[in-house]
C-alpha cells in the first residue's frame, strides 16, 4: 500500500520546525542505542530517520562509518549543517524507510531511534530495514511503549487535534509492542526486546510548551493551522496532562521504550 501523500506531508511536518533543539531530550535513548550497537573501526553502520543527526554524531565517535537518510528534506539540511560544525564527514541523505536507495545487504548495523516507526507502512519498513542490513548484522530500533500517562498521552493529545491517519496506515506505538516486532521483524532476525525509559524533566507546562510549539513538527504544524479556539483547546488539554504529572520536584515525564536489538538471519 502507498501512503505518498501522507509521507509528503510527513516531511514538511517533520522539517517544519528546528528539531535539533528537542532531539537533545532523546540524548540518553541515542547513548543507548549507540552502546549496545557497539560500532567500531570500519564497520558500515546506516542510521534510518535521522532526523537531525545526533545519534549518527555519537555513531561516529566510535569510529564507524556512519550513513544516515531522513524522510524531511529541511531536517537532512540542519544535520549536514550540524556536521560540517563538528567537522565530520557523514553522508546524511533524504531517504525513506519503506524504499530505502542503499544496494542490499550494505550496513553491517542498521539503527532508527523512533525514527522508522512514523512511516505508516510498517511491513515496507521491516523488510527493507532487513534487505540493507548483511547476514549477520544487527539492527537497533527503539519505539515508544505504551503506558499510563507519559508520551503516550501527549502523542495521544496531539492526535486527538489532527486529521485522522488515513485507512491501512501503520500507528507508530505499534512497534511497541514486542508481538508486532516478531511478526514484521521476526522472519528477518532473530530479536531480543528490552525496556526502557528516558524521563524528561521540567519545572513547568510553559517551558515544555515553549519549547516544542516552536521545536517539535507536529505540534507546530498543529498550531499553524488549527483554528484560535481549537488551539487554545490543545494548549489546554495539554497543560492539564502536564499538571496531572507533576510531583514535588516539578513535572517529570515518563518516555518508556523498547530497544528491539536483531541479528539478520542468513
Ligand atoms: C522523533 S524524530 C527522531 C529523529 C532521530 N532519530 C532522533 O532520535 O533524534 C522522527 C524522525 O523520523 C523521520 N521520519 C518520519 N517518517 C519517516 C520515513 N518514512 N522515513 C524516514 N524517516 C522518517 C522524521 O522526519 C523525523 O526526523
Amino acid at each position: 500500500m502507498a501512503f505518498e501523500e501522507l509521507k509528503e506531508r510527513h516531511a514538511a511536518m517533520w522539517g517544519s520546525a528546528p528539531f535539533e533543539r528537542v532531539a537533545g531530550t532523546l540524548a540518553d535513548m541515542h547513548e543507548c542505542v549507540v552502546q549496545t550497537m557497539g560500532g567500531g573501526e570500519g564497520v558500515a553502520w546506516l542510521d534510518v530517520g535521522c532526523g537531525t543527526g545526533e545519534l549518527a554524531f555519537m555513531a561516529a565517535a566510535t569510529g564507524a562509518d556512519i550513513t544516515a537518510c531522513d524522510l524531511a528534506p529541511n531536517l537532512v539540511e540542519t544535520a549536514r549543517r550540524q556536521a560540517a560544525e563538528r567537522g565530520l564527514e557523514i553522508p546524511f541523505e533524504v531517504g525513506d524507510a519503506e524504499a530505502l536507495q542503499y544496494g542490499d545487504a550494505s550496513f553491517d548495523i542498521v539503527t532508527s531511534s523512533i525514527g522508522a516507526i512514523f512511516a505508516p507502512n510498517h511491513a515496507a519498513v521491516a523488510s527493507e530495514l532487513a534487505r540493507v542490513c548483511r547476514p549477520g548484522g544487527r539492527l537497533g530500533m527503539t519505539a515508544w511503549t505504551s503506558a499510563e500517562g507519559g508520551v503516550d498521552k501527549f502523542f495521544e493529545i496531539i492526535g486527538s487535534y489532527a486529521p485522522p491517519p488515513p485507512p491501512g496506515a501503520g500507528i507508530p506505538f505499534e512497534w511497541g509492542e514486542p508481538e508486532h516486532c516478531e511478526e514484521l521483524l521476526g522472519p528477518f532476525f532473530e530479536l531480543e526486546i528490552t525496556s526502557h525509559n528516558t524521563p524528561w524533566p521540567f519545572e513547568t507546562p510553559d517551558e515544555m510548551w515553549d519549547l516544542m510549539s516552536e521545536s517539535f513538527g507536529p505540534i507546530k504544524t498543529l498550531l499553524g493551522v488549527l483554528p484560535p479556539e481549537r488551539a487554545a483547546a490543545f494548549k489546554a488539554d495539554m497543560f492539564e496532562f502536564l499538571e496531572s504529572e507533576r510531583t514535588a520536584d516539578g513535572i517529570d515525564l515518563d518516555r518508556p521504550y523498547n530497544l528491539i536489538v536483531g541479528r539478520r538471519r542468513s
